[in-house]
């Protein structure tokens, strides 16, 4: 029988085979927002692992929406063909159903690559970045340049324009982040939303823009595939955004097709104080899927596949999105399958690493590792 963590998930005409999805996560290895060979192995390796989903990295939607220079982007013909590129390689040889995050950084672009300094603002080849208000980051950051109805109307294309791109690649599934601290997350905080127009004041005011910019997108996405969001469920700051807030913006997306939510955390301020642990973000994950009745991700410090299997197994969520552990482990799914008793997809080019056939190897003394090279 399946483990709740290897059971299949049906998200509109996309089955994920298990519940297990490689998260997104920065490379900071583009150049001019297009995909190389760094991600060819980096998204390949993860195709070819076993997990049901692998999502990209954020892939920004016009230049001054990237973190640094080195983010991915899909706002060209060449970043297209660079990720169309990768998604055939994982396609050909990989079992993964594919997902692409679509993202604009707002105040938080325009910085160093983290290995340079982690997150502080470029000072050479600096851009003028945009924001929700004219709210720096933090202390000592930019200005951003708050938009007005054109950049508004702008950035809401961008991101169609991005998902036509997507939907010409062949990607199974679109995720939109309102997370993190990014500009459509900074739309919804109060912290950082203090416009006096219809896009800012209360809940509803904040919602609006990136509500239209997930309808403009959904609009333009195949019926049969899914759209989730990845949001940041609270800023874990007194007064803030809040899980009850996420809740009314998860209702909100699914009366607009929203598939799944992505449920992650903070991002918005750096006096944000976390309790981290093992799966801090589940018991998030768990509430706004009671509430709002649409699958979630949950993600965060999940590691172990027990802790993962049960997560899945108690009805918290959906999926797991795990990012770090794929980093110190790629084959994290022939593992976890290993764990607990299940079989999962190998590449026949890596089949006598298969953990049974390895075994009864070692067990027979065959002499087979002997005489093939
Ligand atoms: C190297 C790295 C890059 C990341 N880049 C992204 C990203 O592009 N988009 C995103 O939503 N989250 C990003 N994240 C956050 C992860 O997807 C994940 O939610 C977070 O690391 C917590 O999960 P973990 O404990 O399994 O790593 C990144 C994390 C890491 C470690």
């Amino acid at each position: 029988m399946n483990a709740p963590l290897f059971s299949p998930l049906a998200l509109r005409g996309v089955t994920v085979d298990n519940r297990i999805a490689v998260g997104p996560m920065c490379q900071y290895s583009a150049v001019d927002g297009d995909a190389g060979d760094w991600h060819l192995m980096h998204l390949g390796q993860f195709a070819t692992s076993g997990a049901g989903l692998v999502i990209t990295e954020s892939a920004h939607v016009e230049p001054i929406g990237r973190i640094t220079h080195g983010c991915l982007g899909l706002y060209s013909d060449a970043n297209e063909n660079a990720l169309g590129r990768v998604v055939q390689f994982c396609r050909a040889n990989g079992s993964a159903k594919l997902g692409v995050q679509l993202s604009h950084a707002g105040r938080k672009g325009s910085t160093r690559l983290p290995w340079e300094g982690r997150a502080a603002p470029l000072t050479v080849d600096a851009w003028e970045t945009i924001g929700c208000s004219g709210l720096p980051r933090a202390e000592g950051w930019p200005r951003p340049t708050p938009l007005d109805d054109s950049g508004m109307n702008r950035v809401r294309q961008a991101h169609v324009d991005a998902v036509v791109r997507a939907s010409r690649i062949g990607f199974d599934l679109v995720e939109l982040v309102m997370a993190h601290g990014y500009l459509l997350h900074e739309f919804l905080s109060p912290l950082s939303n203090h416009r006096d127009d219809s896009c800012g004041g209360d809940l509803d005011g904040r919602m609006r823009f990136p509500l239209s910019v997930f309808a403009a997108m959904r609009d333009i996405w195949p019926d049969d595939k899914p759209m989730g969001v990845r949001v940041s469920a609270t800023d874990w700051i007194d007064g803030s955004w809040t899980p009850e807030d996420t809740i009314v913006l998860a209702r909100s997306l699914k009366d607009l097709g929203c598939d799944y939510i992505a449920v992650s955390s903070r991002g918005l301020s750096l006096d944000q104080d976390i309790p981290l642990g093992e799966g801090h973000q589940v018991p998030l994950a768990s509430k706004i899927r009671a509430a709002s009745g649409l699958p979630v991700m949950a993600m965060g410090m999940i590691h172990d596949p027990n802790h993962a299997n049960r997560v899945i197994a108690n009805g918290d969520a959906d999926m797991i999105a795990l990012a770090r552990a794929f980093l110190s482990d790629p084959h994290w799914p022939w593992h976890a399958a290993a764990v607990l008793g299940q079989e999962v997809d190998y590449p026949p080019q890596y089949l006598r690493g298969y953990r049974s056939g390895w075994l009864r190897e070692r067990r027979a003394h065959s002499s087979q590792d002997r005489d093939q090279p």
